[in-house]
């Protein structure tokens, strides 16, 4: 997501925050800005593109300040654009501020100062902070700081510089991270330690809603009563390239991490307030009678899993197309079919072949994108974004876990439009989609099992996945995740369907990693599991309705209890790990896979 770079001292602000936003490039983003403070107040530049250009610029036009705050912005409410860029300023150009989060309230607090006759110039949530901040204002920034966080619902991590309190730079943060670094020309506040790590590797990490005011002589820690608080700060061993990884060997691993988070706030967009609950809130289902979902790669696998949700919820017929295909086909779609496009990038060239052939053919479009402003989220006719932030890793993990939840919100929301659920029945559908995100941070728990099984599975030419129904779904994206990142064949198969075919490949020691999560369908694949046993497979078994009889070659891995629909949010998670930590085994380039690309822009 965003990243924040910020510094009080006694050397020009300007290079040092220039610097340090390089340092958190990794991180994705399509705009970049930074403000600085000297005894005349605020400088600003900010600008959408690369920071090349924003160096130009500042190149152009000098800047210089004891004081700055910058930011690489990656857009989640507003497109990307010069004036959505961070720094925002109050419109009294007293308060400037940086964020990274999401504030989830900002329409209200927007609406409120609005009627007060604050007028707003950026399409952004950050906005409304700097705009409340001076609304707050009365001569003490870290009362107005404390105030200002008390109203915002969501997620922040900030810097903020105030022109009435020169020399002090204040940083607080909920939900997203902030460190503080400190040495002795002067003291810094970053979204990541490689940021300050060229200046100092000591640093604190902030806990959430503890204020910190930074001068260039000296660090303070207050909590939300406005109490001093003691903090120790740690010495950082790491290198600038780990550091990049969060202290992970690779973004893969990081990004698996931090899905709890970003299910959480995709889940929170489409539920709580925001562009994603406003679409979901007017989307009319009622007037279409089919359903076309089409995707490439694991947003397809996105949409195996989907069908079987809308499907179920919904009792409508939902078509699950490789946008490959659905583009040549011919397809039978109108203006009373919903064509829902799935990609992170929003810029696979075959589905934006897709989309288009939808459109040409009258069919509503609807669109999932992890990428504001690309091509898919301007040319469909509504999207929803997914709101994962960047994936560096090739091999896609949080953007299809975000997918996911937001396919189930749709599914759920259109079958209780659609009269096929009870109020009641919507509210539990919705709870239990609620509860994803602490229930995945439960499965972490077994990364150091699945680290040791993995380790045993480098050698496997071969690797089988089965399922019934949504679990084999999912093991469709099991098996892809595999081959694409170990180079292990591998091939997902509907448990019914062993009998037709692949049984004749198992032998003495083929893996089969075999899923369910459902009660119903629970005996049919243990019998399939007795069945590859019988034969020498060894079997890794993942679910939550697991009671099979112990067995030599047989290892479970027990998820959470969760709505069988829903459980392929947490089956998928082992199963990236699984492969995450065979394809480490086998010492691969894991984030690049060879022969493959992140956004795939040609046929
Ligand atoms: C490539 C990536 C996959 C991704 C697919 C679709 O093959 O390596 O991880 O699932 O493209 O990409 P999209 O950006 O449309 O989701």
């Amino acid at each position: 997501m965003c990243g924040i770079i910020g510094y009080v001292g006694y050397e020009d602000a300007v290079p040092i925050i220039l610097d340090g936003l390089k340092k958190l490039e990794y991180r994705g983003y399509d705009s970049a800005g930074i403000a600085v403070m000297d005894d005349q107040g605020f400088s600003v530049v900010k600008q959408k593109g690369r920071l090349t250009a924003l160096e130009e610029l500042v190149r152009k036009s000098p800047i210089a300040g004891y004081m700055g705050i910058g930011h690489t912005r990656w857009a989640t409410h507003g497109e990307p654009s010069d004036i959505n860029s961070h720094p925002h300023l109050g419109s009294k150009n007293k308060i400037a501020i940086v964020h990274n989060g999401i504030i989830e309230n900002f329409k209200q607090i927007k609406e409120r100062l609005e009627q007060k006759g604050t007028v707003f110039v950026s399409q952004t949530d950050s906005e409304v902070i700097a705009q409340l901040a001076e609304h707050y204002y009365n001569g003490d920034i870290i009362d107005t700081v404390i105030r200002v966080t008390n109203a915002l619902e969501g997620s922040y991590a900030l810097g903020i510089m105030c022109i009435d309190e020169p020399g002090k730079l204040i940083a607080v943060k909920k939900d997203n991270p902030l460190i503080v670094g400190i040495s002795d020309k002067g003291n810094f506040i970053a979204s990541d330690v490689p940021a300050v790590l060229a200046h100092t590797n000591k640093v604190y990490y902030m806990n959430d809603k503890e204020i910190a005011v930074l001068t260039k002589d000296g660090v303070s820690f207050f909590n939300t009563d406005n109490e001093p608080i003691e903090k120790t700060p740690e010495t950082i061993t790491w290198s600038i390239d780990s550091a990049e990884k969060g202290g992970y060997e690779h973004f893969m691993l990081k990004e698996i991490m931090e899905q709890p988070r970003v299910l959480k706030d995709t889940i929170n967009s489409a539920l709580r307030s925001g562009e994603n609950k406003n679409l979901l809130d007017s989307l009319d289902i009622t007037r279409f009678n089919r359903i076309v979902i089409t995707a490439c790669g694991s947003a397809y696998n996105a949409g195996m899993v989907a069908k079987y949700v809308f499907e179920r919820l919904c009792r409508i017929s939902v078509d699950v197309e490789l946008a490959s295909e659905f583009r040549y086909k011919d397809p039978i779609i109108d203006e009373n079919t919903l064509v829902i496009l799935v990609s992170q990038s929003g810029e696979t060239a075959d589905t934006i072949a897709a989309m288009r052939e939808a459109k040409s053919r009258g069919a509503y479009t609807l669109s999932i994108v992890n990428v504001i402003g690309s091509t898919i989220a301007k040319e469909s006719d509504a999207t929803l974004y997914t709101l994962a932030g960047p994936e560096i890793a090739v091999a896609t993990t949080k953007a299809f876990s975000a997918q996911l939840v937001l396919l189930y919100i749709l599914a759920v929301r259109f079958a209780h439009k659609l009269k096929r659920i009870t109020d009641d029945q919507q509210e539990e559908l919705l709870s239990e989609i609620a509860a994803l995100p602490d229930k995945s941070y439960e499965l972490f728990e077994h990364v150091d099992f699945i680290q040791k099984y993995a380790s045993n599975c480098v050698g496997y030419k071969s690797i089988f996945f089965i399922g019934r129904n949504i679990d084999y779904a999912i093991s469709m994206e099991g098996s892809l995740k595999l081959k694409e990142i170990s180079y292990i064949h591998s091939e997902a198969y509907a448990g019914g369907e062993l009998k037709h075919g692949t049984i004749s490949l198992i032998e003495e020691g083929t893996l089969v990693v075999a899923i369910s999560c459902s009660e119903k369908l629970y005996g049919k694949i243990y019998s399939n599991v007795e069945q590859v046993i019988s034969r020498g497979a060894r079997v890794l078994f993942i679910g939550n309705c697991i009671q099979a009889i112990p067995d030599d070659r047989l290892s479970i891995i027990e998820i959470p209890k969760v709505n069988e629909l829903f459980s392929p949010s947490l089956s998928v998670i082992v199963l990236q790990l699984f492969s995450y930590y065979v394809a480490a085994n086998k010492g691969l380039d894991i984030d690049k896979p060879r022969n493959l690309a992140k956004s795939v822009t040609v046929e």
